[in-house]
């Protein structure tokens, strides 16, 4: 059983949060949208897709699965974090990256620990590297280093300088 973190409770975020705690895991799924949460808290869901409300609900009282607009909460104890926040066109056609940006920010100006981020929005080539400074930049220690998986782009924050440092892609 592994914490995780959702960050961004839409489509994406509401199934896959829902998804890993159905598996087992201990999820927190974040949004700074105050209403759409306090929705989720009372049991309303925001979208549709069959079966989702059902999985909500049920992993909600199984205290698997909670939610919250706070990023210091969302993160404690968290080792995975998954931003699946918006990536609407921007005016030029391409994927507009503010809310990827916000999101890499606040986790960084509010983690603590160790942990992964994940890039589960859409998001071109490169992006990996992209949060990872920004990451590195507002982290308020300098705790990072960069790891570099095969399937995703991901950035690790570590608590030690000694760690040593790989390039994500
Ligand atoms: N919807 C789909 O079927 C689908 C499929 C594949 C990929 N995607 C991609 O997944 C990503 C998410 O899509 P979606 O449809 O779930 O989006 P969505 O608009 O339904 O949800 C995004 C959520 O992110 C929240 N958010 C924005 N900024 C935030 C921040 N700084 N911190 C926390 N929360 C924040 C918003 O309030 C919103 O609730 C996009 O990149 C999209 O392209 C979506």
């Amino acid at each position: 059983m592994k914490q995780i973190c959702v960050i961004g409770v839409g489509y994406v975020g509401l199934v896959t949060g829902a998804c890993f705690a159905d598996l087992g895991n201990r999820v927190i799924a974040l949004d700074i949208n105050e209403q759409r949460i306090e929705g989720l808290k009372k049991g309303l869901m925001p979208i549709y897709e069959p079966g989702l409300e059902e999985l909500v609900k049920r992993n909600v009282k199984a205290g698997r699965l909670s939610f919250t607009t706070s990023y210091p909460e969302a993160l404690e104890g968290t080792e995975f974090a998954f931003i699946a926040v918006g990536t609407p066109s921007a005016v030029n056609g391409e994927a507009d990256l503010q809310y990827v940006a916000a999101a890499a920010r606040s986790i960084a100006e509010n983690t603590t620990a160790p942990l992964v981020i994940i890039n589960k929005s859409t998001v071109p080539i490169g992006t990996g590297d992209w949060v990872a400074d920004i990451v590195t930049k507002y982290q308020p220690k300098p705790v990072i280093s960069r790891s570099s998986p095969a399937r995703s782009s991901c950035a690790k924050a570590r608590p030690s300088a000694t760690s040593s440092a790989r390039t994500a892609r």
